[in-house]
């Protein structure tokens, strides 16, 4: 009996067959997006020669992210941040009118639910947080109109390079709140100093980190959402120009544009806020929104879980 001898197998043959696997699929974004990944693993594969053990390797990594991942860590998202997909990702997404505040990574400290706090008020809700910070700005349109009722969700760590979240015994709502813009637009919160900070390094991106020769660290920063009826939503930073790592930030999230200076002050100010003592800081930060294009509410974030 005559047997049929399978046609040779390259390395092109099996990328060609995996492609064409998801002809059939009717959602042609999702077919899209299918035969472009095979496509593009392959072609990594084919252009490092990868080998056996570094295949198994990269599973064993990939195995390991899932078992440290839970809802207060998220190691994939850790891994999008260190190899810059979420800012290549966020900067396909939001082409911007001139003037507007840039966007920049969530990151994974972000939990939902802070709570609303008045004009002025302080988000330490633990003494020792740090240098108080005077934080003060207005919400505009483009054209330099307030927008009033814009919502700034607010968050950061502390002077211990820790947000509250990643502390069991931290008061929940310390160092995070949300804020109001008055009628005017304005809006003043009391903060703390930012500190650069290492990103968490225990797991499987840390050992990457390290094996690379790559440094853990960001620099000084605050997050922020900011969210208004009939504009888009921006989730962004306002980093300290004076911070250090402002030029290796391990996750590609610095934008010239979001630099401020924190002006030292003296405790005896006559500027200073009620409800500090002792030297403080003082930053000014306009944020311009750009008019939604979907004409929908200024909406909530696409809520990422509590993922740190
Ligand atoms: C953050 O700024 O909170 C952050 C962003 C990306 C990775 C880790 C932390
Ligand atoms: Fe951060």
């Amino acid at each position: 009996m005559a047997t049929t001898r399978p046609a040779k197998t390259t390395p092109a043959d099996i990328t060609a067959a995996a492609a064409a696997s998801f002809e059939a699929c009717s959602d042609s974004r999702l077919r899209e997006l299918m035969q472009s990944l095979v496509r593009h693993l392959h072609a990594f594969a084919v252009e490092v020669s990868l080998s056996e053990e570094e295949w198994r390797e990269m599973i064993a990594i990939l195995t390991a992210t899932g078992d440290i991942t839970d809802e207060r860590r998220q190691e994939f998202i850790l891994w999008s941040d260190a190899l810059g997909l979420s800012m290549l990702v966020d900067a396909l997404a939001h082409e911007l009118p001139a003037g507007a505040t840039e966007s920049t990574v969530l990151g994974p400290f972000y939990v939902p639910g802070s709570p609303l706090r008045e004009y002025g008020e302080s988000m330490a809700v633990e003494s020792g947080a740090g240098i108080p910070a005077w934080v003060c700005g207005r919400v505009l349109d483009v054209s330099g109109a307030p927008i009033a009722g814009a919502e700034l969700d607010v968050w950061q760590n502390g002077a211990d390079m820790l947000y509250a979240v990643q502390r069991p015994e931290a008061e929940e709502d310390h160092l995070r709140g949300r804020y109001l813009a008055r009628e005017d637009g304005s809006y003043a919160f009391i903060a703390v100093r930012p500190v650069p900070y290492p990103i968490p390094d225990d797991g499987p991106v840390g050992r990457m980190l390290e094996a690379t020769g790559r440094h853990p660290w960001r620099p000084a920063h605050i997050h922020m959402i900011v969210r208004a009826r009939g504009y888009e939503t921006v989730t962004t930073h306002v980093f300290d120009a004076a911070s250090d790592y402002l030029d290796s930030d391990t996750v590609f999230a610095v934008k010239p544009s979001l630099l401020r200076t924190f002006r030292e002050r003296s405790p005896d100010d006559p500027e200073r806020p009620a409800g500090i003592d002792g030297p403080w800081v003082s930053l000014e930060n306009d944020i311009v929104l750009a008019p939604s294009e979907t004409d929908e509410d200024g909406g909530a974030v696409v809520d990422p879980g509590r993922t740190a």
